[in-house]
């Protein structure tokens, strides 16, 4: 008999959702088992479970609620604006004001098309740089990922690069077959491509800091190296910014890392917790985009009034506030005090941080691609994961997410965490 809130929703959840759960990260399989807990609300820096149990969160939703749970700024618009209609099917202001404040943050987006989600956002950024090339092949990395969509659902092997091989059953090979995935941070191998193939490449896909392998970092020199050899073989570079945009400064770490794509794909941050994605790059590779060119791309809900306000709200506080160098210092000071505990419990572990979002891998070899990623101890991360959560803290159910802290956690929140930590780092040691 199940005794807790959270096992009696999801008994009853598994008998009309498949698996429980309506996106597969948020099972608790990758560490553990399932059942996952129940939330019922979320409130700044916490998550609260439906037996009123609450949890420091640093899943953020997996990224988008930069500034915590029910932001009062975020959700007087959201209030205001479903007084006036959810939907309204027209161009509308807030949308337009979105598009506008995206344009001004982010250099190189000229123009800009909203969507509903990231998926959609990337899978139309491939569409379109396939249409304004009149090419099909596309390069991505191993361990990216860049939605659901079926085209971008290729990992391939570790090493060498292969062809076309689908990551879900239900993918046909037929879209698949113009996609590679190669090892991220291998410059050469993106290189060898372009000698074979530079002629049939229509644009390298990447996140520009990978937030799906874990956190993993460009190295130097690598994404000038992509840019460089895109625009020699006239192909577009886009960036998967879906995660990154507006996560470590205000607008998108291209800037930080000093290369500007031809195309980018926006999410997560730019809806403040709605549904919203956006694509967009120069006017003139845009205007490739029905109704202006041939390249169809559509959504009833695309700049939804409400996913408009409250991206744009949040944009707002953001760039007002500036809360990111406090979000810094608080994710330096816990991804340092966990490298240390872990150190001092003779426990290897790495840290992969940029900003405030972090990995923990539990593992000496520094990760820099998938196959480093996947060297990392997998048994112990969902160990850990349980005894943090069972100290109330709530952290991404896999190994490959990120902490993201948000502008709501406080040093109260830091102090508990470290000792969560320290704790579950002890405990971890004793089973061995
Ligand atoms: C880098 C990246 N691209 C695309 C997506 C897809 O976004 P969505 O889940 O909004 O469809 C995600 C989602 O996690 C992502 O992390």
């Amino acid at each position: 008999m199940a005794d807790t809130g959270s096992e009696r929703w999801f008994a009853r959840a598994t008998k009309v959702i498949a698996g429980g759960v309506n996106s597969p990260a948020r099972s608790f399989r990758g560490v553990g088992g399932d059942p996952p807990v129940v939330m019922k609300r979320g409130q700044g820096a916490y998550l609260f479970d439906v037996d009123g149990r609450r949890y420091i969160d640093y899943l953020a939703a997996f990224g988008p609620l930069v500034l915590g749970h029910a932001h009062p700024e975020v959700i007087a618009a959201v209030r205001s604006t479903a007084g006036e209609g959810s939907l309204l099917g027209t161009p509308c202001p807030l949308e337009i004001e979105l598009a506008e404040e995206l344009v001004r943050a982010v250099p190189g987006l000229e123009q800009v098309r909203l969507t509903t989600t990231g998926t959609e956002a990337v899978m139309s950024s491939i569409r379109l740089a396939r249409a304004f090339t009149g090419r099909s092949l596309i390069i991505k990395f191993e361990g990216a990922y860049h939605g659901h969509s079926d085209g971008v659902l290729v990992r391939a092997g570790s090493g060498a690069s292969s062809i076309g091989t689908a990551d879900s059953l239900g993918v046909p090979t037929g879209v698949t077959g113009d996609v590679i995935s190669l090892p991220f941070n291998d410059g050469q191998a993106v290189r060898r491509v372009f000698e074979e193939a530079g002629n049939r490449v229509a644009a390298i896909l990447t996140e520009p800091v990978v937030g799906n392998m874990g956190i993993v970092l460009p190295q130097p020199g690598f994404l000038q190296d992509l840019a460089a050899l895109a625009k020699k073989a006239g192909a577009l570079l886009i960036f998967d910014e879906v995660i990154t945009a507006f996560r470590f400064h205000y607008g998108p770490v291209a800037t930080q890392l000093g290369v500007i794509p031809d195309l980018y794909a926006l999410g997560k941050i730019i809806g403040g917790g709605l549904p919203a994605g956006a694509y967009g790059g120069r006017a003139e590779i845009m205007r490739s985009v029905a109704p202006l060119g041939g390249m169809f791309q559509a959504g009833t809900l695309a700049g939804n009034p409400l996913s408009s306000a409250a991206g744009l709200a949040t944009l707002r506080v953001l760039r007002e506030e500036q809360p990111y160098d406090r979000m810094d210092r608080f994710a330096e000071a816990l991804a340092g005090g966990i490298e240390e505990r872990a150190h001092s419990q003779g426990i290897a572990a790495t840290v992969n941080r940029l900003g405030s979002g972090f990995t923990l891998f539990f593992g000496e070899t520094p990760v820099t691609d998938y196959t480093t990623a996947q060297a990392a101890d997998a048994g112990r991360f969902g160990r850990f994961h349980q005894l943090m959560l069972s100290r109330g803290v709530y952290l991404a159910p896999s190994r490959y997410e990120a902490w993201f802290v948000s502008a709501a956690h406080g040093q109260d929140d830091l102090a508990k965490t470290l000792d969560a930590v320290d704790w579950s780092l002890r405990a971890l040691k004793t089973a061995g």
